[in-house]
């Protein structure tokens, strides 16, 4: 009897310690619930999309060359442009790294992910690759990408660690993360961007060092007023 119980707990730990620990990502509960209801929508219209992202009055579209500019991409290489929306960098991106490079265009919206397709294609782009993700996961291939890019998205992440842990295990060893977000502070930022952002840019630093990053840089964008852009090493 006693050799049998001691047989069950020999076997209960080695199935444990085989087991990856999946709870902390599984237990994590939405940060930000509805935040993405809008994107999610089957009717979503990425007309009228194209027309906010990708319009003079907004400072990332103003300033999107610089912006591009920062995130270490050349001929060939493999980025992942996480909640890519409209596509305004993926197009970019997929111009930089030329056809001998990737660029995956990762969103949760199908719609966004549709017309990200239709880009690739009417646009003659092969190296662009659509790529519809959850909420939890970007869906990417291990070790696929050298950088991967996340702008004015962050703080639509739900599952921010789960999320960060799929971004990490997509890098491949000493890929980048390059996050650009707003500023959040009280009595300065907008009154809408206190309301929508649930996080500010330090904060969003230590919860992207304590899934496995460091920081390269919180480059300076004098460019920039509302937004920032810092720059991760995957550890
Ligand atoms: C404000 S838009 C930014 C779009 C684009 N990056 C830009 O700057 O023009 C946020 C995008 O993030 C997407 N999104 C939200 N949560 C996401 C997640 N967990 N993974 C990937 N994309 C997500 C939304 O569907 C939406 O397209």
């Amino acid at each position: 009897m006693l050799r049998h119980r001691l047989l069950v707990i020999v076997c209960a730990t080695l199935v444990a310690c085989r087991t990856p620990d999946t709870s902390v990502a599984t237990a994590e509960t939405s940060v930000k619930p509805g935040i993405n209801k809008a994107f999610l929508d089957p009717a979503l219209d990425v007309a009228k999309y194209e027309g906010t992202f990708e319009g003079e009055s907004r400072e990332i579209f103003a300033q999107r060359a610089r912006i591009a500019g920062l995130v270490g991409l050349r001929e060939g290489s493999a980025v992942a442009d996480v909640g890519a929306g409209t596509g305004l960098f993926t197009k970019m991106f997929a111009t930089k790294v030329g056809p001998t490079g990737k660029v995956y265009g990762v969103d949760i919206a199908p719609k966004f992910v549709e017309h990200l397709r239709d880009l690739s294609r009417q646009r003659s782009l092969p190296q662009l690759e659509a790529v519809l993700c959850t909420e939890r996961s970007t869906e990417l291939p291990a070790a696929s990408v050298d950088v991967v890019f996340v702008c004015d998205t962050y703080h639509h992440f739900e599952y921010p660690s789960a999320t960060l842990a799929s971004i990490h295990s997509a890098l491949r060893p000493g890929g980048e993360l390059a996050i650009v977000d707003f500023h959040r502070e009280p009595g300065v930022s907008r009154p809408w961007i206190l309301e929508h952002v649930r996080a500010g840019r330090e904060v969003v630093q230590q919860e992207v060092e304590a899934a496995g990053f460091e920081l390269v840089r919180v480059e300076a964008t004098p460019f920039l007023r509302e937004n920032y852009l810092m720059r991760f090493r995957k550890q």
